[in-house]
Parts: C-alpha cells; structure tokens; sequence
C-alpha cells in the first residue's frame, strides 16, 4: 500500500486528460444516470456532518470549486446548485476534509466496497483503518493530511479487478458478482483520486473517478502488466481487495 501521489498534471499520456479535475467522456451520461438511480433508492448516499462555521465555508469553497471547474473545463454546470445537486450532474464522487481532520461531507455513489456512511464525520486514520498496512502511512497521517490541505493539487491511482461492470460496489446496496471459476468476464477497475487544497490551507476536496475497462479491451501489453501484477499482490492484500479466489480466474481470462 503507496500513498503514490504524483502531482496534478503529471502527463500520464492522456493529453489534456491528465489536466483536468473533471475530465469528460462519452460514458458521462451513463454515470449520471448511475447516480441518479442510486440516489433515488439510496439517498443516504449523500451525507453532511459540517458543524461549525469553518465546516460550511469548507462546503462552500468545494462548491465555488467544482462550479469554477466545470465551467473552466467547458463543461459548465448552474452557479446556484447546491454541493449535493452538483455532485449528481458529475461522473466523480468525492468527499471534503477539514483541517480539524474530519470528512465533513461525502457524496458517493460507487464505492469500492465500502460505505460511505461510515466514512462521514470521520478522520483520516479511522478512515482507512482496515487498509492492510496502512501504519506506515498513518505514522506521516498528519503529512498527508497538511499535503492536501495545503500542497497539489496531487493526483494518486487504484486498481482492482471485478467479475462485473456495476459502478456502484457497496457493500450492502451495490449489486457486486463474486469471482467463481465460471466468471466469463472481467474488468480492470481505476480509480482516480485527485486531492485539491482549499479555502487557504483549511479544507481538501477528494475527488474519486471510477472507471472500467473491459479485460476483452486491454492490449496484450496491458493485460501482461495486469496478469504481473495479480501474481505479484500478497495474500494480505488480495484478501483486503476481496481478491483472493478471483485471482487464478482472472488470469486464465487475461491469458
Ligand atoms: C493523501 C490522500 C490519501 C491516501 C494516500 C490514501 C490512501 C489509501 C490507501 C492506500 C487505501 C487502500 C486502498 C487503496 O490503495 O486505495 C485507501 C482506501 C480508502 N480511502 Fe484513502 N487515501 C487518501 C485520502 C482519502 C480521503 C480524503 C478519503 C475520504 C475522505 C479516503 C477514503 C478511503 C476509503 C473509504 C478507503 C477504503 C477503506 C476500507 O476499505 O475500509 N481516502 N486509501
């Protein structure tokens, strides 16, 4: 476990992709309809635990944000949609941290098997708590936490692979196929995570973008690095990713 953050704009061989926060594309509507679905059944989805004055000037400059964003990426959203309305007009998920260390606000639709629910109103280190491994980076928690409160914009990646192409894995509410040795298809599974500090070094904005690519769609070069990289992971790890009987599937399907 890395905390693997690069720099925002680091040229990852997108283009102007790897420079923008919110980055469009034809699956756009697609994720907001996703969303709009899972709110209408799910609008626990959505959660604020901002208490004090500092956590809504934390919401409001998030808000300024992604309106300032959209319309600077040509994609312009209305000014006077409140954060939770603006959050489903995009593909992203996100979450905002305080400098009093708590997630004042979460607003995710596709988790990766996890729940927002026990996110909000919660600090860095009991967020990732059950992260095999993460005492080391907890040790620099208070770092990473000044780092994104202050330093990037910081851009980090996530990978795991799933038997299916839902985007939302909740735990209890997503609708997650397991791995069997039947499994026809898999996805490679990305998330971007852009960190963006806010509001004079008082708040962070998390922005999550999940995307799934076919295994069928891969390169042979890419699913060799795949396959590399599924034999490679250790058991700690596959088991935290819930990966630990997909693996030997997952590579027959990549060979
Ligand atoms: C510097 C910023 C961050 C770093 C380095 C970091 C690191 C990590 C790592 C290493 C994991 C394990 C899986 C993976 O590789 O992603 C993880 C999981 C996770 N992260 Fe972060 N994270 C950061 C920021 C955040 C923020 C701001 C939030 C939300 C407010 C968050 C929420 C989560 C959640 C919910 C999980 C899943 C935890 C679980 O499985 O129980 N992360 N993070």
């Amino acid at each position: 476990m890395q905390p693997g953050l690069f720099r925002f704009g680091t040229d990852f061989g997108n283009g102007d992709l790897d420079r923008q926060f919110l980055p469009r594309d034809e699956q756009h509507a697609h994720y907001t309809a996703e969303k709009r679905r899972i709110l209408a059944d799910h609008p626990r989805r959505v959660l604020v635990a901002a208490v004090s004055e500092e956590d809504h000037a934390a919401l409001e400059a998030a808000r300024c944000f992604l309106v300032q964003t959209a319309e600077n990426e040509g994609h312009p959203v209305r000014s006077e949609l409140s954060l939770a309305q603006l959050g489903a007009e995009l593909a992203e998920d996100f979450a905002v941290l305080t400098r009093a260390d708590r997630a004042v606000m979460v607003h995710v639709c596709f988790p990766s098997g996890w729940r927002p629910e026990a996110v909000v109103g919660e600090s860095f280190v009991r967020i990732h708590r059950h992260v095999p491994a993460f005492g080391a980076i907890a040790e620099r928690a208070h770092g990473l936490l000044e780092a994104m409160l202050t330093r990037g914009p910081y851009v980090r990646f996530v990978w795991t692979v799933t038997a299916d192409d839902q985007l939302d894995h909740h735990p209890e509410q997503g609708a997650r196929l397991p791995w069997t040795a039947q499994t026809a298809h898999g996805f490679l599974r990305v998330e971007r995570q852009t960190t963006v500090p806010l509001a004079g070094g008082t708040a962070s904005l998390f922005l999550i973008r999940t995307y799934l690519y076919p295994f069928a769609e891969l390169s042979e070069s890419q699913r060799a690095i795949l396959s590399e990289a599924l034999r490679q992971m250790p058991a700690e790890l596959a088991a935290y990713k819930q990966l630990t009987s997909a693996v030997p599937r997952a590579l027959q399907l990549l060979r």
